[in-house]
């Protein structure tokens, strides 16, 4: 059975050997302990399990309540968990309106645009109360959005997305914001599956120095969402420069408005937030399987506010008067939560960038965060990596100081952690690696920053409320310290994690539940543990080490190796920037590993780096993980989130269709590479033979990217 309705494979062994090499512990400075959310060992006690699903109060109470609810958890319908059953609130008032008494002048957000010399903006809270006012007598009155319809929102890094967001919030209305980085017919489709009457967009964005054109997208989502029987009625184009068009796209007459005319009608109006039961669902969030339909997780209002409100107090460690900046895109989970949510709930002030990481040059975000005063920095591997691949030195270079640091979205290797920790954080911030993925709405696994300490390539144990357990393929328990890995999954219901899929309730229970069920007609949630989608392996200590997505893992000769772990290994070379395992399907071995390495700056391919490769896997690993080919290639593939896609380079090394690269960051690259390895293999003999169906499909899914 598939593990992944949508993975097309299916994992049928659960001992995946694993061979990471323990790393030493890493404490908080005095310092930061002094002032830390969570310095006191007993909050772990209030979150123990004997204490669930009570102790979820204590992030509940971090809201303000219309109606304050009459029971915490409701199992009787599972796996469908209602939170804070008879509790209302509005998740807009929570993050703005009840701010204005204490911190109207205090900004909520500081927006940097990406062209350096154009200003950052400030919008303090009371700034942000009116313009999401506004926006929420636009959408009802001109658009007529009223509570429960979606809204599709394609949105890049201005102030307008989270303004948009606040303001379907405030009326009760369920946002739907679609990457700004994907197709206009990715977000048609999921206009189309959520029936959004209304698309909020831009006319155009700046990236990597370039002047996007966003606008011509919102045509061809309306025309695919038409295609698929959704009728888009309107469309609310912002413009990046008020007044100037930056689009070559035409406007749509009776359909396509720009907000900053319209608008005008609404100057001054306030919308009264709209009381909403908790278990109302506040946004849909799109997500990929590996093949088939992204799926629409469903988030409710209460639950998910109160579990990003606390897990945002403890883990990220935010205190109103810090700085806080999260560089990751609001079009992904981790932004809805950790740059909005959170942060805004708690009445912090939040960073947004709008643009690429390295622009115009790898000291931007280091001067960003100095001049900023940013005190809590937050990104994804990715980003690190690119970071010290472009400008290893630069960090040394500002006098910034980080009192703590998240790591977000991928398993970070050891290797790159250090830099993270000792170059980026100067050893004096904790750095927190939260494990956690879309349909969880909030960390699963991560150290409590004052606590638990710091364990180089692990996320460190459940958090607070959170009891994983990893199974293996019959459903039996892995144990801590076994040295196997196998499926992670959580056996609570909690806060955060999404309701259903939307529109299909069946998918959500296949998916997440039918593999670990013990007993489909039982009401006791300790039936029906959460299949969260990735192996992992827990260390003695109870910290946790993620593979990565179970159609992630190579199964070479018998023996699964986790990507990471073969990626790890090969940047321990000192040349070797980022690094990408795929399988490649062989006749006596199953699968074997290619990996796929680009350089630091100022060194070239040569046959010695890839011996070095191989022999730093061997070393790792053993000689059953040693690829068959290192292909040193200028860079890799990514998506416009910066995933490395696995997938593309999987397809070269089998010979086979790369797929879609019309999402690419760098569709250009996958020409070069494949015409090196091309070349390079039929210089080795390796001749192209036909794939069975499932090997092709396994290839096709190789790699999780969005
Ligand atoms: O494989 C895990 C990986 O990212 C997946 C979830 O992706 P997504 O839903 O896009 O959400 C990303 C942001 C939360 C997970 O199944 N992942 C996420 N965080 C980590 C991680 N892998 C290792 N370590 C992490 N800290």
């Amino acid at each position: 059975m598939a593990i992944y309705e949508e993975a097309g494979a299916s994992v049928t062994e659960a001992q995946i050997a694993v061979h990471w090499r323990e790393e030493d512990y890493l404490y908080p400075s005095p310092r930061f302990i002094g002032q830390a959310n969570a310095p006191d060992p007993a909050v772990r006690e209030r979150f123990s399990e004997e204490h669930f699903p009570e102790c979820f109060r204590e992030y509940a109470d971090l809201l303000d309540w219309d109606t304050y609810w009459h029971t915490t958890l409701d199992t009787s319908n599972p796996p469908f968990w209602d939170w804070f059953v008879g509790g209302r609130l509005n998740a807009c008032y929570n993050c703005v309106d009840r701010h204005l008494a204490t911190r109207a002048n205090q900004a909520a957000f500081i927006w940097v645009p990406e062209p350096e010399a154009d200003p950052a903006q400030s919008i303090t809270y009371r700034e942000l109360y009116r313009r999401v006012n506004e926006l929420a007598a636009l959408l009802r009155d001109f658009a007529g959005v009223q509570a429960g319809d979606r809204v599709t929102l394609h949105l890049p890094m201005v102030p307008e997305l989270p303004i948009a967001m606040l303001a379907c919030a405030r009326l009760g209305a369920v946002h739907s914001e679609v990457f700004a980085g994907f197709s206009g017919t990715a977000c048609g489709g999921r206009m189309a599956d959520s029936g959004s009457r209304v698309l909020v967009t831009m006319d155009g964005y700046y990236r990597d120095g370039k002047a996007l054109d966003h606008k011509a997208k919102a045509d061809e989502a309306v025309a695919v969402a038409k295609d698929q029987g959704t009728e888009v009625e309107k469309v609310l184009v912002f413009r990046r420069h008020a007044g100037q068009y930056m689009s070559k796209a035409p406007m749509a007459e009776g359909r396509d408005y720009f907000v900053d005319d319209v608008i005008a009608g609404y100057r001054g109006k306030l919308v009264e937030p709209v009381s909403m039961p908790a278990e109302a669902p506040l946004f849909l969030m799109y997500t990929s399987g590996t093949t088939g339909k992204p799926k629409g997780a469903q988030h409710s209002t209460g639950g998910y506010l109160a579990y990003v409100a606390g897990t945002s107090k403890f883990y990220l460690d935010i205190h109103p008067e810090d700085t806080y900046w999260c560089f990751a895109d609001i079009g992904w989970i981790t932004g809805h939560s950790y740059i909005v949510y959170g942060p805004l709930a708690l009445g912090t002030t939040s960073v947004m960038y709008e643009g690429a990481p390295a622009y115009p040059d790898p000291g931007r975000p280091w001067r960003i965060a100095e001049r900023l005063g940013v005190n809590i920095f937050h990104t994804a591997p990715t980003t690190i990596r690119m970071l010290r691949k472009a400008g290893p030195d630069e960090p040394a270079k500002y006098g910034y100081h980080f009192k703590l640091m998240v790591t977000v979205g991928e398993p970070i290797e050891p290797e790159v952690w250090r830099w993270y920790h000792g170059t980026v954080g100067k050893r004096e911030a904790v750095v927190v690696d939260t494990w956690w993925m879309t349909e969880t709405g909030g960390f699963m696994g991560a150290t409590l920053p004052a606590l638990e300490p710091m364990k180089p390539g692990s996320c460190g144990p459940g958090v607070l409320g959170i009891y994983p357990a990893i199974y293996d393929e019959e459903g039996k328990p892995v144990e801590a310290g076994s040295g196997r890995a196998g499926n992670i999954c959580i056996r609570n219901p909690w806060p955060g994690q999404l309701q259903t899929i939307w529109g299909q309730p069946e998918r959500f229970v296949q998916t997440y539940y039918a593999k670990y069920c013990h007993d489909t007609q039982s009401k006791d949630w300790h039936d029906w543990p959460f299949l969260c989608g990735d192996g992992a392996m827990q260390a003695i200590d109870g910290y946790y080490r993620i593979l990565g997505r179970i159609d992630d893992v190579i199964n070479v000769a018998g023996h699964r190796l986790g990507t990471k772990e073969l990626e790890s290994a090969v940047l321990t070379v000192p040349e070797v920037a980022e690094a990408a395992a795929v399988p490649v399907v062989d006749e006596t071995r199953g699968r074997v590993v290619e990996m796929y390495v680009s350089l630091k700056p100022g060194y070239s391919p040569s046959q010695e780096i890839e011996d070095k490769a191989k022999a730093a896997i061997e070393r790792e690993i053993g000689k059953v993980a040693r690829p068959r080919n290192v292909w040193v290639v200028p860079d890799m593939p990514k998506t416009r989130s910066g995933k490395i896609m696995r997938r593309v380079i999987a397809g070269i090394s089998n010979f086979t269709d790369v797929g879609d690269i019309t999402t690419l960051a760098n569709p250009e690259v996958v020409e070069a590479i494949r015409r090196q390895v091309y070349a390079e293999k039929s210089a080795r003999g390796e001749a192209p033979r036909p794939l069975t169906e499932q090997e092709l499909e396994e290839i096709k899914a190789f790699g999780r990217t969005e």
